[in-house]
Order: structure tokens, then sequence, then C-alpha cells
């Protein structure tokens, strides 16, 4: 695997592959991989002849009380697993490099209205933190797919929308979220949690569930559901930021039974920010 943290060693390894006619697929990560990052270089290795990782620890996506400084960072075993995995080259840029002039004077891209609503409402400026860090790591390596986990849904989306709208020749592939046997959404913020926490977190699956379950069953009284489902959380020791049951696409919230449904949800188990969501 080709380890590479500057632009030219990264589009000199990109033009050759090019001339012989691979198409490449791109793994945008912060690192710290788990299962799940894994299986989406899987994903790209099955779909394209080389796989790019990046691995950068995005500032501007980080709101300023948030865990930039705390974000685990583990290099070594990144490397390792990337190996396993057979990715073709992992590209790890400074700040300094994706944000010369610093974050204050840095152009940035932001998609209107998916990007306001859900975690949006409550991380303000996160997601435009996203889109200018994916738009400029796409102009960077170039590649023909891109792979995203479907547990970030409001992140796929957005890059989604983000490509029609800036008409950018890359396919967009969202890959379904690695849980642990518990149901726990695997998440780098997931080692974050005390003991005590991780016991409680599968709960926030398993209440999504019960949602699935109840409008299968004929319920559609979505806010009332969505109510219900805040207080099951507060139980269960969580402080909820949102559960929504939204339209897939726009991510509007859900009013007709016939609509293609996403439940979306966010809560905090003590310090730390837990998501997870479920299409119906
Ligand atoms: O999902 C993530 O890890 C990040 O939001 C991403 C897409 C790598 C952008 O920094």
């Amino acid at each position: 695997m080709n380890i590479l943290d500057n632009i030219d060693e990264l589009h000199a390894l990109l033009k050759t592959w090019r001339r012989r006619g691979h198409q490449i697929a791109f793994v945008p990560t912060m690192g710290n991989l788990h299962q799940g990052h894994l299986q989406l270089v899987q994903q790209a290795k099955s779909r394209a002849d080389k796989v790019v990782v990046s691995i950068f620890v995005n500032p501007m996506q980080f709101g300023q009380n948030e865990d930039l400084a705390n974000y685990p960072r583990t290099p070594d075993a990144d490397i390792a697993g990337l190996h396993q995995h057979a990715a073709d080259a992992l590209f790890t840029p400074t700040p300094q490099l994706i944000y010369p002039r610093g974050l204050a004077a840095q152009t940035f891209v932001e998609v209107p209205q998916l990007g306001d609503l859900h975690c949006g409402a409550n991380r303000p400026g996160h997601f435009r933190g996203v889109s200018t860090v994916v738009c400029k790591l796409f102009n960077l390596v170039q590649p023909d797919i891109a792979c995203f986990g479907k547990k970030d849904y409001q992140q796929l989306a957005i890059i989604r929308q983000m490509v029609i709208d800036l008409s950018l020749p890359i396919e967009i592939i969202g890959v379904t979220t690695e849980r642990a046997g518990d149901g726990l959404a695997l998440s780098s913020r997931n080692g974050y949690l005390t003991a005590e926490q991780r016991e409680t977190a599968p709960a926030l699956y398993q209440i999504l569930l019960q949602l699935k379950t109840a409008i299968a069953a004929g319920n559609h009284d979505y806010r009332a559901l969505e109510q219900h489902a805040n207080a099951q959380l507060s139980a269960a020791g969580f402080v909820p930021d949102y559960v929504n049951i939204s339209n897939q696409h726009s991510l509007t919230l859900a009013s007709d039974a016939a609509e293609p449904k996403v439940i979306l949800a966010a809560a905090k188990l003590g310090t730390t920010r837990l998501i997870d969501n479920l299409e119906l």
C-alpha cells in the first residue's frame, strides 16, 4: 500500500493508474478504523481496480466544544487494517495542506435544506465542514466512485446532493451499517463510552426497531411515535437530541403513509453523542 501525505505524490500515482485504465474508488475517513470502515474498503475493492483511503481528522466539521483534540487517532492499527483489506493507497494530508489559509479564510461548500435538518440543527457548521472537505478530497483524488456508510445517513444524503448540484462525475455508494452483536452501530465514538454506558447504548437501536414494528403494524401517528421514542430514550438514560421519522430522500418529517421513510435519531449518553437510523 502506498502511504502518501502530499499532493504531488498522490497525483503521480493516480496518473499512472489512470494511464493503465484503472477505475478508482475512494473511501474518505477520519481514521480510528473499525469494521464499518473496513467494510467500506471491501465494497470499494469489489467495485473498482484501485482503492484510495484518506485519513484526515477534519477540524472544519467539529464545533467549538466538540472532541477535535481528543478524537481517537490510531495510525498504526489503521494501516494494519488497510493492509489486511488490500487498500492500494492511503492519503494522510495535514490540516495545513487541506486548509493552507486557515479555516476562517477557506472557501466552503454548503448543501442548503438537507444540511439544516436533524444533526444540522444541533451542530451548526458541521455539514458545511463535511461537504467542504469531501469536495476538496474528491477534487484531489478524482475517483470514479466513493463509498460512505449509511450510519451517517444525513451525511450520505448531503454528499449525494452535493455531487448532483456541483456536477461531480462520481458515483456515490451507500454501504449498510455494521453493528456489534447487540445491535449497537459501530462508531469511533463508541470508544468514549464507559462500561455501563456501553451496556445501555444498544437501547438506541432497540427503540428504532420498536418504532419500525409499530409503523409496520399500521400506526401512522408519526409525531406521537417520535415523542414516545424520546421518552423511552430518556428512561433508558440517554439525553435525546431527536428522533425523527423522515422521508428517505428529502429527510423532511414524514406525514404520508406511502412515502419511503427512515427513522433518524441522535442521543447523548453522558458526553458521547450517538446517532443511528433505520430505513423502513
Ligand atoms: O464520516 C466521516 O468520517 C467524515 O465525516 C468524513 C466523510 C470522512 C469527512 O471528514
